[in-house]
């Protein structure tokens, strides 16, 4: 005999914990269960431990999808200031950083005890650490479970939410079994990739930088029609910090990154302004670019074009023109990312064609539902992915 319940949730990250109470407040008998020891470790790691939960201007546009506009009906429905009004229901404190990103002001413990005492409160049911051996479906779903102690079970569930992110992380609980659900009942899924990731370079294209590690610097990012004004970090194997990580999730393979080191100048008037000066080239960057970056980047540059790193003074118009184009457009070819490791977020996921946007539910599979970053919707960065999985989360949980 299998136990019975109306929903059960796999999953109780962000979005698993939203639907799940969402849907108990509902009157729904609801069960949550997790692989995981710990309780929402995503969650607890965010934000350098005080979460970045949400930000106040998200909108479609800061989401990228092969179907761009499936996140809108549940962002709408479920808004930045839905989730703030549940810290202020509990009393959590919270900060706004920049641009809009909030962040705990005591730690990203507060949301998951805020998250678990809603669940608890609404009568949410608890299956964790446990796992999932084998789904079935007939007039309901059939989930076989074995839990820590070795208890095999066996869960009647009238509704399946699959809420188990995506695969960034793996040390801390992070698996693909949502995407093999997926593929099991016929859904299909749009391929994946590490996002929000920072990139990296052949060494013998990165040789001149591979010291400057820590160096950080004011650039725009650019890569095909997406551009990001962020700061820019120097690593032993690339380039990270929030421009590099934004980009990111935008950039493919082979592609080029186009970087503009001086944003706020236009260098061929700076030079020309500059032409009688006798002083080095690397050192007259210094008034924008840090010490070591402009001389790593005057040597490479003397590599690239022959044109060495001289005093003001003894460039031709011409060459002044190349200086100035390399620097307001930098163009550098990584080699790869540092995977799913170091990456926050999983693009791609459960294709949303096959997914109703109102409910989460599968068009071809009724009570299966998916939410969260399993779904092939990726937030920018600055809390965009906890507000998908916050209102992908509450749209299926009203609807379950
Ligand atoms: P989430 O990953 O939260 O939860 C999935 C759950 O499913 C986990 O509890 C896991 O154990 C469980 N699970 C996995 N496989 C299972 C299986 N086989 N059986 C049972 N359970 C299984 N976003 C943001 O907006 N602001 C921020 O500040 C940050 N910061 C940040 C830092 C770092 C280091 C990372 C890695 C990520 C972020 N993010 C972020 C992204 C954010 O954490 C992420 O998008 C959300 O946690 C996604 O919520 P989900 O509930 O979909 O997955």
């Amino acid at each position: 005999m299998a136990d019975s319940i109306d929903v059960l949730v796999i999953g109780a990250g962000a979005a698993g914990m939203m639907c799940a109470l969402t849907a108990a407040q509902r009157g729904r008998a609801v069960m949550l269960l997790d692989h995981y020891g710990k309780l929402a470790e995503k969650i607890r790691i965010s934000g350098g431990g005080r979460c970045n939960f949400t930000n106040l201007n998200a909108k479609p546009e800061n989401y990228l999808s092969a179907n761009p506009h499936f996140c809108r009906s549940a962002l709408a429905r479920y808004t930045p200031q839905h989730f703030v009004a549940l810290l202020n229901k509990h009393g959590i404190g919270y900060h706004e950083k920049a641009m809009g990103q909030l962040f705990c002001d005591d730690g990203s413990e507060a949301i998951i005890a805020m998250l678990k005492s809603e669940c608890d409160a609404a009568g949410v049911k608890w299956c964790a650490p446990c796992k999932v051996e084998e789904i079935s479906r007939s007039d309901a779903f059939y989930v076989a479970t074995t839990r820590g102690s070795g208890k095999q079970d066996k869960i009647r569930c009238e509704s399946l939410v699959v809420a188990t992110g995506g695969l960034s992380i793996p040390k801390i609980g992070a698996t693909p079994f949502g995407y093999q659900i997926a593929e099991k009942f016929g859904i299909p899924i749009v391929k994946l990739k590490p996002g929000l990731v920072p990139l990296t370079f052949a060494p013998e294209d990165w040789k001149l930088y591979d010291g400057l590690s820590g160096v950080s610097l004011d650039a725009v990012v650019s890569c095909g029609k997406q551009s990001f004004r962020e700061s820019m970090l120097l690593t032993h194997r690339g380039l990270s910090g929030p421009a590099i990580l934004q980009i990111s999730s935008y950039w493919q393979h082979g592609e080029a990154l186009h970087i503009n080191l001086l944003p706020d100048g236009d260098m061929h008037a700076l030079l020309a302004e500059h032409a009688a000066s006798k002083q080095l080239l690397s050192n007259f960057l210094t008034q924008w670019l840090p010490k070591s970056f402009s001389e790593a980047w005057c040597a490479q540059m003397g590599v690239q074009t022959h044109i060495g790193n001289k005093p003001l003074n003894q460039y031709s118009l011409q060459e002044r023109k190349t200086i100035a184009t390399l620097l307001h457009d930098w163009q550098v070819i990584p080699s790869g990312t540092m995977g799913y490791a170091k990456a926050e977020v999983t693009c791609g996921g459960v294709d949303t064609r096959a997914l109703s946007s109102k409910t989460m539910e599968c068009n071809t599979v009724p009570g299966l539902y998916f939410i969260g970053e399993a779904v092939d919707i990726t937030g920018q960065l600055g809390g965009y992915n906890f507000q998908w999985a916050w209102a992908s989360g509450h749209a299926a949980g009203e609807a379950v």
